[in-house]
């Protein structure tokens, strides 16, 4: 059987790890995309020393940063003929407004733009492969309202579980774009609420969500449960008539309303393209 090639984001801590871990022991090439290669490194020792996949590989991609991007998907198109399964798994949220490299509020940069880029951009390795594309959100999409007439926070006063919220709505928009645009090629897209996982994500909130954070720890389910559903799209076979549906615990999951609003998520490819410079192809 030939080897299933997978790139992955965010694979050095939490469920990406673990993704990338449970993966590669399952026979696929991992292509690790992340930001601290020495991070990268000392990983890929770990999943290879566990799995005894040595087919494991660092790329380096800081998601929030488009010239990173752009380099790490050259790096792929001089490696792969095809890669089979994308996981934009990497996410953060920001406590206080900050602002990408390229002038993009983080969470935003980050949580969407720098994977909407990478996607699009790898989309020839992706129709060959037949591919995947897998979008971690949340269930923190239901509370949100696009803001696309607002994305640097200028109008508004920022909050970061809002603009999180709002990132992770994107996220179902993108994966149902992604199905709506390239099914007919043989790609799929598929959207996941891992689970309310103990991981580092945690480790910034303040405030209120501080507060939460210590009611809920003892109800937070393991990186290992957390990656469940991630690796169940990636692995289960004949999911194409699910395409561009959003999953929890291995199971279809209704989207909040708002989700499926094909206008905004029109707006959003868009106002992606016309920021990335990313040509939908
Ligand atoms: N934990 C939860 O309860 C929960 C719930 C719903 C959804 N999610 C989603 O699950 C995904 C994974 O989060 P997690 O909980 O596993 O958190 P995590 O342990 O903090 O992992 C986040 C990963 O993203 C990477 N990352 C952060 N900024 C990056 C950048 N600029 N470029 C490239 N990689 C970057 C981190 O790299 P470093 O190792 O270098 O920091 C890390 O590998 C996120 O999309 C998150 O929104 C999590």
């Amino acid at each position: 059987m030939p080897v299933i090639t997978t790139a992955i984001t965010g694979a050095t801590s939490g469920i990406g790890k673990i993704t990338a871990m449970e993966l590669a022991r399952k026979g696929h090439a991992i292509y690790m995309l992340v930001r601290n290669t020495n991070k990268g490194e000392q990983v890929k020792q770990e999943i290879i020393s566990q799995t005894g996949n040595k087919d494991i590989y660092v790329i380096e991609c800081d998601v929030a940063d488009l010239q990173s991007v752009a380099r790490a998907v050259d790096e792929l198109k001089g490696k792969l003929f095809g890669i089979n399964i994308l996981i934009n798994n990497a996410g953060s949220a920001f406590v206080k407004k900050e602002l990408s490299k390229d002038g993009f509020e983080m969470t935003f940069a980050l949580n969407h733009l720098g994977h909407f880029l990478l996607t699009e951009s790898l989309m020839p390795l992706l129709k060959k492969g037949q591919a995947r594309i897998i979008n971690v959100s949340s269930e923190g999409h239901r509370s949100a309202k696009p803001n696309f007439d607002d994305l640097k926070w200028e109008q508004t006063p920022y909050k970061g579980i809002k603009a999180y919220n709002i990132s992770k709505l994107y996220n179902i928009y993108f994966t149902k774009s992604l199905a709506e645009k390239y099914g007919q090629t043989g790609i799929t897209s598929y959207a996941l609420h891992p689970g309310v996982v103990l991981t580092n994500i945690w480790d910034k909130v303040t405030g209120f969500m501080r507060i939460l954070f210590w009611l809920i720890k003892p109800f937070m389910i393991t990186p290992e449960k957390g990656a469940e559903t991630t690796i169940y799209l990636a692995t289960e076979p004949r999911l194409e008539q699910k395409s561009g549906l959003y999953f929890k615990k291995c199971k279809v999951a209704k989207t909040a309303p708002n989700a499926d609003n094909g206008a905004a998520r029109n707006r959003l490819w868009e106002i992606s393209e016309k920021l990335t410079g990313a040509k939908t192809k």
